[in-house]
């Protein structure tokens, strides 16, 4: 066969049914070496043997553009293209892979944090197949158009494709066994965590976690932002506010707590200052194109940046590391490496910076080549600094800025989200988007990290974030106490429960990580994937699987899980609770055939001993079986991998009218705790019969008969709807109550649309345009915005952040929808007896422009009281 312009040449890698594109021989050896792969070299060696590709990319240069196509059959739906906000189904959208400081981000922000060139593509008859284009250079995700991959990069990179296989499971696997696995998570850091922005004292810390205990809300780990640090100097304390904090962390871990704590990039320019002193000395910073150091303004104001592309950079940042985990550190976060630089237009450094990287990941390059790569080099950093200083020890390390492969380092999470309901809503999708490309361990900042929750927006985030791979409640300073008890007493019910849910799956969310670092199947997975086949599942946003467990939330604020119309996967969903159903909480539904795990609910990981009970839940199927499988080992280090624990599969099967459970087959040299079994099988809404037992040996349970089940059934229902009508939800409550003066203005996002634009405009911040969408072209303003010099707006109370200037309170705001233009206006007082005064228009009668006035007033006498309408 001649080849066609247009067509990729091929290699077999990595496995069956995986295929390596490039646009010619030429182009293959040009493209840089793969920072995604786990063995870079598994891209490059040949495999002998297997089928021919069934898809085939084209390819087209133009320029030094490189652009390739992968046409798909008619009814292709599209998932991937990693964190990115917006709906599930990605079809229609446009992303540019370019780690982004993406504070309060909508859901057409084309560039978020983490870049993941991936794009999984369900079939129409539910085969998948994926997509990666394997380069680190910023790249255009084009989905626009129906059924299509559009992807393109300024230079020449190689194009993985993955099956088609036969689920799109298989392809996640597949992903996983090139771009390497999740590492295997502590256990404690499956329980949940608490962070503010910032607890701002060793007393503040340990009083939060005595709250917990005090409370019963179950908590494993407690955050310490930047606040703790003197002066925003990584590696230091606060000698006033942390003076001891080894001991501060002895107190934290004799409550079963542990203390992770924020490290970021930028180090403070300062002579004397020992880190920036022993980074000069080892020349280890990121140079300006003159090959001096490049300087940009972070938290400490003037920082220099450590060349995580170079091993000695590395190396240096480990070691530094290792040290700073002798105060008790049992976790790292590394954030604002995307790299953030406050007061640029880029919100990042010069392209020109260059990088003077290792050679088998690139060499010396400019900035560009290395931008997506910085975060995830961090981590990589981070992590070995951590196991230098405990080899028997799991890191956990969590990173803001990633790239496709960093599941191997660090845990990531949604980075600047807003207190409200649309952000909710995206909570869900993004987290398994995110495990759709490759990384299961994710959340977002839960109740929204800037603006004020309402009680009931709080509780229902908790009831389905705590059932999140990444459970971490965070907000951002300035804002009301976020804290589960901060919002009333239904509230804080709400949370205890949904927390004591989480804490009771361990075994099974445990056991899925087990399987997703052993194989990279997924952890929490869209709902399509119990049935592939069924378009109809493809959109849904707000279910998703644990596993069989399929979790049913509402992101409405009129609707809660129960009254809503879930749509379920062929065959056998049985409700079921552990007692602790609420209307503020999801719905959960096991899937006949299904034996899931079920633990104590514990208030922390360690309080869960070996000797505990455990509990399996069952859900039979049509034919009367079912199976499951749970994994133990000693929670943290490494003897799993030399055979140290217990993998069990349950089975369990009705005959003449009895189900007996058994251990069908066991797996590794941890010995089975003596302990009691206790067996529930689900009758379906929400009834169950329960036997005991003990663990190990076969357990048999009377079936009663089908008029019996039918009453129990029926009885089960009739107190569920009781007790709903004796339960107090959490009360509804629009506003955020005003915990802090000012609080008057803190109100939900405003959209101004007319014409040609539609602005979204945060008002509790003094009116910041979050997002701008250019209506006739649906260009993206962010991207925009880089390109053609857009505007853009910072709040004055983001502190610190790149564009700000003055800090100031907004006094007064009021929307005219009305008259000539679509406005919005805020005043606010900036100190002095001087008022700022910005209004924000779309002009009627010229529909394509937005007009932005911004005025300094004097006002003598105006307080509050006179501006107020
Ligand atoms: C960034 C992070 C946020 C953190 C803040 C202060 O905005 O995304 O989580 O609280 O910086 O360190």
């Amino acid at each position: 066969m001649t080849a066609t312009p247009g067509d990729m040449v091929w290699l077999r890698v990595v496995e069956e049914g995986v295929f390596r594109f490039d646009a010619s021989e030429a182009g293959r050896a040009a493209a840089g070496p793969s920072l995604s792969f786990a063995d870079p070299r598994r891209r490059e060696v040949p495999r002998e043997g297997g089928d021919a590709p069934a898809i085939h990319p084209t390819c087209q240069a133009e320029g030094p553009v490189q652009k390739v196509v992968v046409k798909l059959p008619s009814g292709t739906s599209f998932y991937g293209t990693g964190e990115a906000s917006g709906p599930l189904e990605r079809t229609g959208k446009q992303v540019f892979t370019w780690n982004t400081d993406a504070w309060g981000y909508g859901p057409g922000t084309p560039s978020l944090y983490q870049s993941h060139p991936w794009v999984l593509a369900v079939l129409p008859d539910g085969k998948a197949l994926g997509v990666l284009a394997d380069t680190t250079e910023r790249c255009e995700i084009d989905l626009r158009q129906e059924s299509t991959i559009k992807l393109s990069a300024s230079s020449a990179y190689p194009v993985i494709t993955f099956g088609p296989f036969n689920t799109p499971s298989e392809v996640i696997s597949s992903l996983s066994h090139a771009i390497g696995t999740v590492y295997m998570p502590p256990k404690w850091s499956l329980g949940y965590h608490q962070c503010r922005w910032s607890y701002d004292s060793s007393e503040k810390v340990l009083k939060v976690v005595k709250t917990f205990r005090e409370k019963g809300i179950p908590c494993d780990v407690i955050w310490m932002d930047i606040d703790y640090m003197e002066g925003f100097r990584c590696f230091t304390f606060d000698r006033n506010r942390f003076p001891h904090p080894k001991s501060m962390t002895d107190d934290l871990h004799s409550v079963g707590c542990k203390a992770v704590w924020m490290l970021d990039p930028g180090i403070k320019n300062e002579e004397g200052y020992f880190v920036y002193e022993s980074g000069s000395e080892k020349n280890v910073w990121v140079q300006k194109a003159d090959g001096s150091p490049f300087i940009g303004e972070v938290w400490p104001s003037d920082c220099a940046f450590p060349d995580f592309t170079s091993k000695r950079a590395r190396g240096w940042w480990a070691s530094l590391v290792k040290d700073f985990i002798s105060n008790g550190v049992d976790g790292i976060w590394n954030d604002m490496n995307e790299p953030a630089v406050f007061n640029t237009t880029t919100k990042t450094m010069p392209e020109s910076n260059i990088h003077r990287g290792d050679g088998d990941i690139g060499g010396v390059q400019n900035h560009p080549y290395y931008h997506n790569v910085y975060g995830m080099l961090m981590a990589r950093s981070t992590y070995e600094g951590m196991t230098m200083a405990n080899a028997s020890k799991r890191p956990f390390v969590l990173t803001r800025a990633g790239f496709i492969g960093s599941q191997r380092y660090a845990a990531t999470w949604t980075g600047d989200n807003l207190s409200n309901w649309e952000h909710l809503h995206m909570s869900i999708p993004m987290m398994l988007q995110l495990g759709l490309s490759g990384q299961p361990l994710s959340g977002p900042d839960i109740g929204g990290f800037a603006g004020n929750a309402t009680p009931k927006l709080f509780g229902r985030w908790m009831g389905v974030g705590a059932l999140f791979p990444f459970a971490r409640g965070h907000s951002e300073t300035g804002s009301f106490n976020h804290e589960p008890w901060s919002f009333g007493e239904e509230c804080e019910e709400v949370c205890r429960l949904a927390l004591l849910r989480r804490y009771r799956l361990l075994p099974h969310m445990y056991t899925l990580f087990y399987h997703s670092h052993t194989k990279g199947t997924p952890v929490a997975a869209p709902v399509f994937f119990a049935d592939p086949q069924d378009q109809e599942l493809r959109k849904i946003e707000t279910s998703f699987l644990l596993g069989p467990l399929l979790v049913c939330a509402s992101t409405s604020p009129n609707k809660r899980a129960h009254q809503c119309s879930h749509k379920f996967p062929k065959g056998i969903w049985l409700p079921f609770d552990f007692g602790d159903s609420h209307p503020d909480l999801p719905v959960l539904y096991l899937q006949g055939g299904a034996i899931l795990p079920v633990g104590l609910p514990v208030k922390h990981v360690g309080e869960a001993t070996l000797e505990d009970d455990l509990s399996l839940t069952i859900a039979l199927d049509e034919n009367g079986k079912a199976e499951g499988v749970l994994f133990e080992d000693a929670g943290d280090g490494y003897e799993f991998t030399h055979g140290d624990y217990l993998l069990t599969y349950y089975s369990a099967k009705l005959e003449s009218m009895e189900v007996t459970i058994k251990v069908f087959k066991s797996e590794g040299s941890w010995k089975r705790p003596k302990r009691n079994l206790k067996i529930n099988v689900l009758l379906g809404g929400g009834a169950m019969i329960s036997a005991l037992g003990v663990d190990g040996e076969d357990v048999h349970l009377a079936m009663p008969p089908e008029s019996e089940v039918c009453n129990l059934v029926a009885s089960s229902e009739l107190a569920r709807k009781k007790l709903f009508e004796i339960i107090r939800p959490i009360p509804d409550i629009d506003e955020p109550e005003s915990q802090q003066e000012g609080a008057e203005f803190s109100k939900t996002l405003v959209n101004l649309k007319s014409g040609d634009w539609l602005l979204k405009v945060v008002p509790w911040i003094g009116g910041r345009i979050i997002s701008m969408k250019h209506h006739p072209t649906d260009s993206q303003w962010l991207q925009s915005s880089i390109e053609i010099n857009g505007y853009e707006e910072f709040s004055g109370t983001e502190y610190g952040s790149a564009g700000c200037t003055e800090e100031y309170n907004v006094l007064r705001r009021y929307l005219d929808q009305s008259g000539e233009e679509e406005s919005i206006c805020m005043e606010g007082d900036i100190g002095s007896d001087l008022i700022l005064q910005r209004q924000i228009s779309i002009l009627k009668d010229k529909p394509n422009i937005v007009q932005i006035d911004s005025s300094i007033k004097a006002s003598v006498a105006a307080g509050p009281e006179r501006l107020s309408r």
